[in-house]
């Protein structure tokens, strides 16, 4: 029986939470990692049973790990943002003219899966990319920092200010900012994203701007300007058509692209003569729907995905995809792929501790879905509505709480919150 973790997730459960991506070690060790899991095995309730204490406990530590670390599934949602995102990356990158790239933009509701969609897709490009230069930067400049990193992802702050924006871009390479003036800033930012070679940057939550506020819109003024550097810009947020940034842009129904107007600060710092426009792809990472027979096989394949990653030891097969099961879980989740991961968690974590070992409506009815992620910002809409929630969640754990008294009350009928963009048609 394989009952010993693997390093690294163990190092993570001891010494607490991986590094953040938003550093380049970070990111190099979620892009190394990523997908490294290993399974525990399946056991039988008397298989368990037969184990000893110390053997249990440690099988119980790992499909606990299991459980709290679901890997991400394709879906046909993030596919459609996945293969354009990669494409779009790739074929910038190996794009030799000097015109600015097209970025993307992602846009969604909260925990609809947008960050770990475009994550894994820029980590696979990164992987393809080294691979192809054989972990050199074919850029590199002599003198500078060997490090190559074709992929840069970066928060954008809460309070985004040009500086903040740049000193957060810095950040991610390390380079110290402190006694700079914002010129000196956008300078560096701009010269670190060509001498380590980044290919793609991701601006995450780019929601948090608030356009009608003038230092926001300066600094989207800003990142447009990041695309002069031959970098494909990927903006991901909650809600952009609605958020306000595409305010100043206009839709090109020819190429089904946004456009927005040049950057000034591309002409006033120099990285550029004449003055480019900037185009963006804007593609939606929708939630689970369930009005067609392929939305429901979606879901519930996806489902499937989830149960096979299970170790409860009375799961049948079929727990969460039969009967009533795939229309109860989207009840309760709104067909959210996070809301979903947070209800499954926590339920099969209460599962183990009641001893009941396989989930069901009256188990999953006993937990209530709590988003208390301080990474998040409510105020940008980062945080969804729990469909069905009717009281506030006593913070048991930092993930779900489980509900005294009684059944959560389940509403039938979730707010569809979800729209397709229209820039998409
Ligand atoms: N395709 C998927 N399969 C399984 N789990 C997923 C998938 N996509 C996302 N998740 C899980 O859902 C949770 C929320 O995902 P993520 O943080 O990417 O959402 P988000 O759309 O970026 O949310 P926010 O707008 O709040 O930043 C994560 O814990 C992630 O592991
Ligand atoms: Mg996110």
């Amino acid at each position: 029986m394989t009952d010993v973790l693997p390093p690294h997730v163990l190092a993570e459960m001891i010494t607490g939470k991986p590094p953040r991506r938003d550093t380049f070690e970070g990111w190099q060790h979620y892009r190394t990692t990523r997908g490294q899991f290993t399974a525990a095995p399946k056991l039988t309730f008397a298989q368990w049973r037969a184990l000893s204490p110390h053997r249990r406990s440690l099988y119980d530590l790992h499909r606990t790990a299991m459980h709290v670390n679901l890997p991400l599934q394709e879906t046909p949602m993030s596919l459609k943002v996945s293969r354009l995102v990669n494409r779009r990356m790739r074929n910038n990158a190996l794009k030799q003219k000097p015109a600015t790239r097209a970025g993307v933009m992602v846009t969604g509701w909260g925990y609809q899966g947008k960050t770990e969609t475009v994550c894994e897709v820029a980590a696979g490009f990164e992987d393809a990319w080294l691979d192809m230069h054989n972990h050199l930067n074919p850029t590199a400049v002599e003198g500078t920092w060997d490090l190559h990193a074709p992929v840069a992802y970066v928060q954008t702050p809460v309070t985004a200010k040009p500086k903040s924006t740049c000193q957060a871009v810095l950040d991610f390479f390390g380079a110290p900012t402190r006694t700079m003036n914002l010129p000196q800033l956008i300078s560096q930012a701009a010269q670190s994203l060509h001498d380590h070679g980044v290919k793609a940057l991701i601006l995450d939550d780019i929601t948090r701007l608030r356009m009608h506020r003038a230092d926001d819109q300066d600094t989207l003024d800003l990142i447009r300007a990041f695309m002069s550097m031959n970098v494909t810009l990927i903006l991901v947020g909650v809600d952009i058509p609605g958020s306000g940034l595409l305010r100043e842009a206009r839709w090109d129904a020819k190429t089904r692209q946004w456009v927005m107007p040049p950057s000034d600060h591309a002409r006033i710092h120099g990285f550029e003569t004449t003055q480019t426009e900037r185009r963006f792809d804007l593609v939606e990472l929708d939630r689970f729907r369930h009005s067609t027979t392929a939305e429901i096989a979606a879901f519930t394949d996806h489902l499937r995905g989830i149960e096979q990653q299970l170790r409860l030891l009375k799961a049948k097969r079929g727990m969460l995809t039969a009967g009533g099961m795939p229309e109860y879980l989207m009840r309760r989740t709104g067909g959210v792929v996070g809301l979903l991961e947070r209800l499954i968690e926590d339920g099969a974590q209460e599962a183990m501790d009641c001893g009941k070992e396989f989930l069901d409506e009256g188990l999953l009815d006993e937990i209530v879905i709590s988003l208390d992620d301080p990474g998040r910002d409510p105020g940008a809409g980062e945080v969804p509505p729990v469909p069905g929630a009717t009281r506030q969640p006593r913070k048991k754990t930092a993930g779900t709480a489980r509900q005294k008294g009684g059944r959560a009350s389940r509403n039938t009928v979730f707010d569809d919150h979800g729209p397709r963009s229209a820039a998409q048609g």
